[in-house]
């Protein structure tokens, strides 16, 4: 079937996103929880000799904007890390400021448009020493720091107050897996009130310094959809994770963004099965199940990243949809990504995302851009530098850079402001992938209203 090139005003930015902890290395002038985290697990995260992409060192993060600019990215989302310009309290490292400085000179003169984030899920050591987010002081010692942030960058139009509440909390604070390891409800609820207060503290700071900012936080979205349209059951269980996992942050802090910041990787199906008693997880290839009393089935049926997360177009597409009618605000792509490193899913994840994202402004989503994650391979939290999610491939311990393939594919999109698949196609996607490749953008190009475009993979 033939399609017309799929195009995207010339306002549109495309771009990539890091964090700041993600991308810095160099922990000698940064003092974070993560840092204090890191060094007491040496080389169980890190190996011996690892290093990231040491944005840090005068000239690293320069390379790899050019390289950004060289792919015709013309935003640029990075960090500022609080653990760096306050290592300890009331101290402010003026060297770091100035390195940030130098950092966003050089993307003026790329011409890239900066978004910066202002709390990636580190905090300063000594914040968490005096209890981080479960201590209300927090809050005043945060909104301290994006003071200082504000008088030092003030030309900066796009901010990012917190990257993703909802992995911070659950994984700080009911998972045990992020610091400072916590696992209990009553923590949770405290350290939520507390971030959700300086999202929208932090909001009224920025907007009354710099009243030209556009400004609102990243949203993290393990996106549920039910199995079956007609079941009720399925419907209210989809809407109730969907709240608890995802949109319950956003509905106390909506009213305190410009946008609403899109972080979308993957999502699953739920099924019920009456009937089936008992627990149990089954995972393979095609299949996620927990059966629980009511039994509830996970089931993805796609293609997977490196990290085995379905890749899923299709839900990435509703959820586009459904944000715009629930809050009704512009958005940004803030993340959208995969772990990949031999770059084998790559070009159909970004090109499938993307035609969702297209076919999602054409019903009416307002959408003003889409920031790849990541710009490079860095350090992906507690699984060390395993999984690559980068456009450009890092040799972890000789530094050396490599553009890949399905970012060159991302440059065509990014300079034409146009998809065009059937040139596309054949060109960038393996042969094995391109028949499905062809018949899942034609289902997201064809959404119905009513039940929403599902892909099919065979
Ligand atoms: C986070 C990133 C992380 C990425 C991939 C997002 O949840 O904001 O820091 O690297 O997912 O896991």
């Amino acid at each position: 079937m033939s399609t017309s090139p799929l195009r995207f005003s010339s306002e549109f930015f495309f771009g990539s996103a890091i964090s700041a902890y993600q991308a810095e290395g160099e922990t000698g002038t940064r003092h974070g929880d993560w840092d204090e985290y890191l060094a007491r697990r040496k080389y169980q995260i890190i190996r011996p000799g690892e290093i990231g992409p040491q944005w840090w060192k005068k000239g690293e993060a320069e390379r790899d904007l050019k390289t950004m600019a060289n792919l015709n990215l013309t935003m640029q989302r990075i960090g500022i890390e609080w653990a760096r310009i306050e290592p300890d309290e009331g101290i402010i490292n003026q060297e770091a400021l100035a390195r940030y400085r130098e950092i966003l000179d050089e993307m003026k003169r790329l011409g890239i448009s900066p978004m910066l984030t202002l709390s990636h899920y580190v905090l300063p050591d000594w914040v968490a020493k005096q209890g981080g987010w479960l201590n209300g002081k927090t809050v005043q010692s945060f909104l301290r720091f994006v003071r200082i942030v504000l008088a030092e960058f003030p030309e900066t139009t796009y901010w990012l107050i917190v990257n993703e509440p909802a992995v911070l909390l659950t994984a700080g604070f009911v998972l045990g897996y992020f610091p400072p390891f916590g696992r209990n409800m009553f923590s949770y609820f405290r350290a939520r009130r507390n971030l959700m207060k300086a999202m929208t503290e932090g909001y009224a700071l920025i907007k009354s310094v710099n009243t030209t900012s556009q400004v609102g936080n990243a949203f993290s979205f393990a996106w549920m959809r039910p199995h079956a349209h007609d079941s009720w059951l399925e419907l209210a269980l989809t809407g109730a994770t969907n709240y608890l996992l995802n949109t319950n942050y956003i509905d106390t802090t909506h009213t305190a963004m410009d946008f609403l910041g899109v972080n979308f990787y993957t999502g699953y199906y739920i099924e019920f099965h009456p009937g089936k008693l008992g627990f149990s997880v089954q995972k393979d290839a095609s299949v996620m199940r927990a059966s629980l009393p009511l039994s509830i089935a996970i089931r993805p049926p796609a293609y997977r990243s490196d990290w085995s997360w379905p890749i899923v177009p299709d839900f990435f597409l509703h959820l586009l949809k459904t944000m715009q009618n629930r809050y009704n605000k512009p958005i940004f792509v803030t993340e959208n990504g995969i772990a990949d490193r031999e770059d084998t899913y790559r070009s159909f994840y970004i090109l499938t995302h993307l035609t969702a994202m297209w076919r999602a402004i054409e019903l009416g989503v307002d959408i003003r851009g889409y920031l790849y994650w990541s710009s490079i391979d860095n350090l992906e939290w507690n699984e060390g530098y395993q999984k690559r999610f980068g456009l450009i491939a890092l040799n972890h311990f000789t530094g050396a850079r490599t553009v890949r393939k399905s970012a060159k594919m991302l440059a065509e999109i990014a300079k034409n402001k146009r998809i065009d698949l059937e040139d596309l196609i054949p060109r960038y996607i393996p042969t094995a992938q391109q028949e499905t490749a062809y018949r899942i953008t034609d289902q997201l190009l064809h959404d119905p209203r009513k039940h929403h475009a599902r892909c099919t993979y065979r």
